[in-house]
């Protein structure tokens, strides 16, 4: 199994290949990385933070036993140092009018391609570590998407990313997020950086040359793409034809729905359909607007019992009505998990659990990623014209990424005056397809440790919340009070 780290760096020089690899071999944990990378700059090494942060992701793939490589995006441009005048001339003196219309300083030397499909092509998994510029890749990075859409050379490939800017919340978010969704398009499995903060990637600060090796945190979360990136590469790349025995389960999660079940409807003929193209699959509609949800609390109990106790139950709500234990049992067994959304044009007769879904499902998360590995997706049904609910599929992939899974293409249903122009069919076959594989490659590889144990107690403010808004129907034991992670 194999990863490939892209630096998107334009400071980034080939020259310096062999420190970016000595680097990535550091052994031991990201101080002695750190210490290594301050002694290659003490010895002159001018490496840029782009290269630092793609040496961090390419130590976590490599602690996984996978194989790394590594390939810096400039060399794919003509060498820096000459410049756009010096081609220009050049090709001039060649009477190469056609091209020099089309010469810009990202004209790529098509020769140099190659080498990179063909790194390409060897990788399970890619991860990009670029630079921040106005909250977005860097224009050198963003090349690498256009090549990579013009042949789908990311179809099936696991995906992470690391960036790198010069102040904290400088936009290394947005950046990461921007290319998750591109890369998702592209037909990707993305992925974020896993426990314990499991976010979206390696996020870290750092200005002039060198200067991430100051940010410790941000090279943790570097390192956490790579581990990642390396183990769900790992399951996926395992079986990639599985056997005809294997089935699996999807769940889907209808988050808003009219109350003539519009959506509901739509996905009991689409996944019926599916269902005889596929035998081998087995849908489990919740229809949440039928259910309660109670608003998390945000209390310091959740999640995990301390060790000896007798509790089972992972949240302070205990109320009968509330569905998120059931749903969270169904999740444990399920294979697949799509959280349906609607953007209709006639938005006020949308009835609403996504958000309340959404933030109860933190007492999941807390309870060390329950649903780490899960392949999950957003559906959405749209209307042509409709706004108010556009971004489903990225609030889909920005929240439920953090559970630790592993977030597939988004599956949008596009209607237009009551004709439908893509009715998801193919896109539910493909996530079935992924999930089916990725649940025969995950036999007999361990789920990673998490390092993250949130453990609770019922401190006062807690008891106080629960007895408002349920009037004491929340049970509230008091535990040990025990060290708190908050998220
Ligand atoms: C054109 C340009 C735009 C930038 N925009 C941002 C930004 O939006 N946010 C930020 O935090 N840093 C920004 N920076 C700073 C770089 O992201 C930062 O210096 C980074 O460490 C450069 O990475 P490198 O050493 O790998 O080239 C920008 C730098 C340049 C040159």
């Amino acid at each position: 199994m194999r990863v490939l780290t892209l630096c998107g760096s334009i400071r980034a020089h080939t020259s310096q290949h062999d420190a970016v690899m000595e680097l990535a071999h550091t052994k031991g944990p990201i101080s002695e990385f750190i210490r290594k990378g301050k002694s290659l700059v003490c010895a002159g090494l001018t490496l840029s933070n782009s290269e630092i942060l793609a040496a961090a992701t390419m130590k976590g793939v490599y602690s996984k036993g996978a194989d790394i490589d590594y390939f810096p995006l400039v060399v794919l441009f003509h060498h820096k140092e000459s410049s756009v005048l010096d081609i220009r001339c050049r090709l001039r003196k060649e009477s190469a009018v056609d091209e020099l219309a089309y010469l810009d300083t990202l004209t790529i030397v098509e020769e140099k391609l190659e080498g990179l499909y063909t790194k390409i092509a060897k990788a399970d998994g890619v991860i990009l570590s670029t630079p921040v510029y106005f909250g977005d890749r860097s224009s050198v990075a963003n090349k690498f998407f256009q090549i990579t859409a013009r042949k789908s050379l990311l179809q099936n490939k696991i995906f992470g990313v690391a960036s790198v800017g010069a102040k904290r919340n400088g936009g290394q978010e947005t950046c990461n997020i921007y290319s998750m969704i591109e890369t998702l398009n592209q037909g990707a499995l993305v992925v974020g950086n896993g426990p314990p903060t499991s976010q979206y990637g390696g996020t870290a600060v750092g200005e002039n040359q060198g200067d991430v090796l100051e940010d410790e945190l941000g090279l943790d979360t570097a390192f956490g793409v790579g581990i990642k990136v390396a183990h769900v590469s790992e399951m996926y790349s395992k079986e990639k034809h599985p056997t005809s025995q294997i089935r699996i389960r999807v769940d889907i999660l209808v988050t808003m729905d009219t109350s003539g079940r519009f959506l509901a409807k739509y996905l009991k003929d689409l996944t019926s359909r599916v269902a005889k193209i596929i035998p081998w699959v087995e849908f489990v509609i919740h229809e949440l607007i039928d259910s309660t949800i109670y608003r998390c609390l945000g209390c310091t109990i959740c999640p995990v019992p301390p060790e000896g106790s007798e509790k089972t139950t992972k949240c302070t709500i205990k109320d009968p009505e509330d569905c998120l234990e059931k749903l969270r049992i169904s999740l444990r067994g399920s294979d697949c998990a799509i959280i349906a959304g609607l953007n209709i044009l006639d938005y006020e007769k949308i009835i609403f659990r996504y958000q309340v879904l959404t933030e109860r499902m933190r007492y999941i998360r807390r309870s060390n990623f329950e649903l780490t590995d899960l392949l999950i997706t957003g559906l959405c049904y749209n209307q042509f014209g409709a706004t108010m609910n556009s971004i489903h599929s990225i609030k889909t992939l920005t929240s439920y990424i953090r559970h630790n899974t592993t977030i597939y293409k988004p599956i949008d249903i596009f209607e237009y005056k009551r004709r439908i122009l893509n009715d998801g069919e193919t896109s539910l076959l493909e996530l079935c397809n992924a999930a089916r594989r990725m649940k025969a490659g995950k036999q007999g590889i361990p789920r990673p440790e998490s390092p993250y144990v949130a453990y609770g107690y019922s401190g006062e403010p807690a008891k106080k919340i629960v007895a408002r808004q349920k009037g004491g129907c929340v049970i509230i034991k008091r535990q040990k009070r025990m060290p708190v992670v908050l998220l």
